[in-house]
């Protein structure tokens, strides 16, 4: 399977023109599976909740519809961060759209900072598809912090772990490699760039997006301060062997009575 990750950079509330810019990384290769940011296309740094709420879309927003199509169009499923808006209330998401039209959808559990003061958290728990001969498991930006999520994740049976994010601190691109390994998955950060500055407060998001093998290789980086789409051959069988050696296993041997 081939995989892609698009590093973007998203101008603040431009949500017409950065789903464009979208739409032309996707098409600037070819793979079957492309990863795309956290909040792809709406831009991070909300100044209220009222803001959050009318730049957010419903399963029915012509953002979305665009994306789709663009599945449909290269023959390839897309995984996007969005913010969704649903029965009144925010939540920081993503969807997976398919090929064939079939599409998944994941609220971030753990929200980040000021994120919690506009979207409420996640209610869905943490989705997994299938798609060609891997299963796919979704995670959203500070979920990688708790290791909980990539294990809950990889527990039902996860083999590639599609990670959008609006990073900010420094550690996860190498956290990933623990995870992968801990695992035995592939995760692909695809992480935005650029600054957002509306208020006193100055966020700069750290590019370097990674895919991380299950033995902790890094097949892609990215840059920290450029827009890229980048891709990799993977074989997602490695992620299926879960034995380390004829005596260890990662998920057999684990102690659950140990654990807190
Ligand atoms: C983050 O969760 N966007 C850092």
């Amino acid at each position: 399977m081939r995989i892609a990750i698009v590093q973007n950079h998203p101008a603040f509330g431009e949500k017409k023109s950065n789903v464009e810019a979208l739409i032309k990384a996707v098409g600037s290769v070819k793979a079957d599976l492309f990863i795309l940011p956290e909040l792809s296309y709406s831009g991070y740094q909300f100044l209220s909740r009222e803001e959050a709420f009318n730049l957010s879309d419903d399963m029915k927003a012509p953002c979305l519809d665009a994306l789709r199509n663009t599945a449909a169009r290269n023959s390839a499923a897309l995984v996007f961060g969005f913010p969704e808006k649903s029965k009144g209330k925010i939540y920081n998401s993503s969807l997976a759209v398919l090929p064939d039209g079939r599409e998944y959808l994941y609220r971030k559990t753990h929200l980040f900072y000021k994120e919690t003061l506009f979207f409420s958290p996640g209610d869905l728990g943490f989705t997994i598809f299938d798609y060609q001969d891997a299963k796919i498991g979704m995670a959203i930006c500070f979920d990688w912090f708790f290791p909980e999520s990539f294990r809950s994740l990889a527990r039902q049976g996860a083999e590639i772990i599609a990670h959008c994010s609006n990073l900010v601190m420094p550690y996860c691109q190498r956290a990933d490699f623990a995870q992968a390994v801990q695992n035995r998955v592939f995760i692909a950060t695809a992480n935005r760039i650029g600054v957002e500055a509306r208020e006193s407060e100055t966020l700069r998001f750290t590019g370097g997006s990674v895919l991380v093998s299950p033995k902790g290789d890094y097949l892609l980086e990215g840059p920290p301060d450029a827009p890229a789409v980048l891709a990799a051959e993977i074989d997602p069988r490695l992620a299926k062997d879960k034995q380390l050696n004829p005596y260890n296993n990662t998920f057999k041997d684990r102690r659950p009575e140990f654990y807190l």
